[in-house]
């Protein structure tokens, strides 16, 4: 099948690696498609980079908006149209850094971002948090695990989006497990409980009990 990544920098290369590893085949863009056209170049035959974010989606089964949080609402409200029908896998994480490297979270404390990405896609589109959970570097290095995969967290309010997130992490390499809906996405973030985790599946259905 065919995902689109927009977004191609820290966390939007790796899942394309991961994605392309285990025989999707992708569509890349990226703000100004220098980084996507590398990308592509990288991975060979399973990606190609796509003229623009629009263009990234013809044909595409899914979508991973690997994306600053303050860029997103502005891509989405460029890509909207097409996004009905479709798979839409958001990473990101609601933090800004200032110039002396503090970080903020951009949501006022207790507000799920899951619930206001929800919010700027149009009807139709399915949406899961997902992919954002684990730093890339850790991410490139508990793919694949052995003998027990490791496990990828996701939320998500619709049983499509569900089975459609699911079957692109185990195509990346994880065992997917659900931590709950929209409303629970901040456990995923940054400073929450199931961020950087590397465990099993076992122990990542008795944390999700465990909040
Ligand atoms: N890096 C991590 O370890 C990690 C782990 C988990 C979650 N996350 C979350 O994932 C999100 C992305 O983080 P990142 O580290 O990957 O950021 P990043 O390295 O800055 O990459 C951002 C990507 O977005 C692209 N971009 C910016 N504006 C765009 C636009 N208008 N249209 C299309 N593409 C656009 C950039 O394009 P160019 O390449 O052309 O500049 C770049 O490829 C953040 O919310 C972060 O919290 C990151």
């Amino acid at each position: 099948m065919t995902t689109a990544v927009i977004g191609t920098g820290g966390i939007g290369s790796v899942i394309a690696r991961g994605l392309a590893s285990g025989g999707e085949t992708l569509r890349l863009s990226s703000a100004d498609n220098e980084s996507a056209r590398m990308l592509a170049a990288g991975i060979g035959r399973a990606a190609v980079a796509a003229v623009d974010n629009r263009d990234a989606l013809r044909g595409a089964d899914a979508v991973v908006l690997a994306l600053r949080f303050a860029v997103l609402k502005g891509v989405i409200g460029e890509i909207a149209d097409p996004l009905t029908g479709k798979l839409v896998v958001v990473p990101s994480n609601p933090l800004s850094t200032d110039a002396h490297g503090n970080v903020s979270r951009l949501l006022p404390k207790g507000q799920s971002s899951g619930e206001v990405v929800a919010g700027w896609l149009p009807a139709g589109a399915g949406l899961a948090m997902a992919f954002g959970t684990m730093s890339a570097d850790l991410f490139e290095s508990s793919r694949n695990r052995s003998p027990e995969p490791a496990v990828l967290f996701y939320a998500t309010d619709d049983d499509r989006a569900g089975e459609g997130v699911e079957r692109l992490i185990r195509t990346a390499g994880f065992e997917p497990v659900k931590a709950g809906g929209l409303g629970e996405s901040g456990r995923l973030e940054v400073g929450g409980d199931l961020h950087d985790l590397v465990v099993g599946p076992a122990e990542a259905r008795s944390l999700i009990g465990g909040a």
